[in-house]
């Protein structure tokens, strides 16, 4: 499944639909490291379900010499090793189907992630056909490798992690379980936090069997199997949890005021 391709090959065609399936091609130092998450959990599914291609490729393959050289010093001196123009570049225009594809650079330096993004990059492969991700590493790459191939720059929080491959996946993931079909009803994605039907908010707490645990019971609310007051409870939950804990994407007041406090998680007597 995984790199099951040649670089730079069309995107593959189902039987049924004849539409395209896109293709998400990912440039890494480390393609075992990529190639395992893609094909665990939901991201792996939504291959094997023919929603979307996965081709990891290997810088390395890309390298000046025969050494597998990719890096060297930077000019003008300072600690840290910089990524080589020429095996990013070559890599990339290897392997993308279009020249007008897009080319993110995993970096701290890129815009931050979000759901926002998310969506916009999800039309970006449909519209397209083909997302190509570059996970940088060591100190950073090359300038001119920017300028020549990369269209976009995307960074996953102000932190710095030792390379680019984890936030890569995390933007892999979060399109790929927004592809139509990709969830399930189990795993809806309709509610989740950020999302329109939670106001760009977070979402409400949820709960499962056992109805006690620890003396710690399910607010009765959601015991009651009345859906209208269910849904209503967890509109407000999700609203006041949106306000204690992330106040800047919080909504205004809703109408009928907070959750009721005896709706709340209660502690069994
Ligand atoms: N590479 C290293 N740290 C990163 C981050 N926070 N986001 C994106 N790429 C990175």
């Amino acid at each position: 499944m995984c790199s099951g391709t040649e670089p730079g090959a069309e995107p593959a065609a189902t039987p049924e639909t004849a539409a395209p399936v896109p293709v998400i091609r990912v440039l890494t130092l480390f393609p075992d490291m990529v190639r395992a998450v893609l094909a665990t959990s939901i991201p792996g599914r939504a291959e094997r379900q023919g929603q979307v291609r996965y081709e990891v490729t290997d810088i390395r393959d890309f390298a000046v010499d025969k050494h597998g050289s990719v890096d060297d010093t930077a000019y003008g001196g300072g600690a840290g090793m910089i990524m080589m123009a020429p095996p990013v570049v070559e890599a990339v225009e290897k392997v993308r189907g279009r020249d007008d594809a897009t080319v993110i650079l995993t970096t701290p330096q890129g815009e931050t992630f979000s759901e926002e993004l998310t969506l916009e990059l999800l039309a970006d492969l449909q519209a397209k056909g083909e997302l190509v991700l570059v996970c940088g590493r060591y100190k950073g790459i090359d300038e001119r490798a920017r300028e020549l191939v990369v269209t976009r720059e995307v960074s996953i929080g102000d932190y710095v992690l030792s390379g680019g491959e984890l936030p890569a996946l995390v933007v892999v993931d979060a399109i790929v379980r927004r592809l139509p079909g990709v969830l399930h009803d189990e795993d809806s994605a309709a509610n989740d936090s950020f999302t329109a039907d939670r106001d760009g908010g977070l979402d409400c707490a949820w709960y499962t069997k056992p109805p006690v645990y620890r003396g710690l019971a399910v607010p009765e609310v959601l015991m009651s199997g009345h859906h209208a007051n269910i849904e209503k409870w967890r509109r407000l939950q999700a609203a006041e949890r949106t306000r204690q804990r992330r106040p800047e994407l919080a909504p205004p007041e809703p109408q009928g005021g907070r959750v009721p406090r005896q709706d709340r998680n209660r502690r069994q007597q």
